[in-house]
């Protein structure tokens, strides 16, 4: 459901960030992407959710070449693909249940319908009693999870994550990571790049490690397998 052809990316600094990348991620896949810092990670990420467009290659995702996507589809492709990212990025000024709502794509659900709808992810997530709150009352591991939540609220095929538990406690990152996993459960693919080695090497999935913008090493169930 995702397949990456041939795909270079080149920025227009002239930094080569990804050099011919094959990979195909069925439907329902979990998948870490690993490597050092500045190996291609985030680029490679981006690709997937048209953050960012590939010098030449196709990015299929469900029949849609996203090389050739026009900009003006992008917002509907985004409803589609849940993107959680290290930071957050909520709107400060909304609550929580606001900045879930937001997210949501409305055709003709009548107000209870988005509220149930609401309340529901907020529910799975553990924070239905804080929908009222706004970002800056909440704990970082409590804004991820409202995050998550804005991410899965239009039931997305597909969520992808860039260092989800990056600036979380160990404890926090392990209840993150409990929520992909319920997630993924669900039958959503799970594309999460992260540097977080005891958590890829304890909750093992498929593996895509990336060096060098270049694909190294690639197992069903993988190591994180750097030093550091
Ligand atoms: N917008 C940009 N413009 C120019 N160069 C960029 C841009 N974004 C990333 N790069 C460069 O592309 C390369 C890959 O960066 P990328 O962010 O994909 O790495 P990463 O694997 O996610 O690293 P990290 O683990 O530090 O997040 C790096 O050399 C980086 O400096
Ligand atoms: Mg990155």
């Amino acid at each position: 459901m995702i397949e990456m052809q041939d795909v270079y990316k080149t920025y227009p600094n002239g930094v080569m960030a990804l050099s011919g990348i094959n990979v195909r991620i069925k439907q329902g896949e979990f998948v870490y992407v690993v490597g050092p810092s500045g190996a291609g990670k985030s680029t490679f990420i981006k690709m997937m959710y048209r953050e960012e467009k590939p010098t030449s290659g196709s990015i299929m995702i469900n029949g849609v070449n996203l090389a050739k996507l026009k900009d003006s589809k992008v917002p509907l492709l985004r409803r589609h693909i849940g993107v959680v990212f290290q930071d957050f990025k909520l709107l400060p000024k909304l609550t929580v249940y606001e900045n879930v709502a937001f997210a949501l794509e409305v055709i003709e659900e009548s107000p209870k319908n988005i509220k149930k709808r609401v309340m529901e992810v907020l529910d799975l997530v553990g924070l239905k009693h804080k929908a009222r709150f706004y970002p800056d009352e909440l704990s970082g591991g409590e804004q991820q999870r409202v995050s998550i939540a804005r991410s899965i609220v239009n039931s997305p095929k597909i969520v992808i994550a860039d260092e989800p538990t990056g600036n979380l406690d160990p404890d926090t990152s392990w209840g993150i990571m409990d929520l992909f996993e319920e997630i993924n459960n669900r039958g959503t693919t799970i594309v999460m790049a992260t540097h977080n080695r005891e958590i890829v090497n304890t909750i093992k999935k498929r593996v895509i490690a990336i060096e060098n913008g270049k694909i190294v090493r690639d197992e069903a169930r993988g190591e994180y397998g750097y030093d550091s």
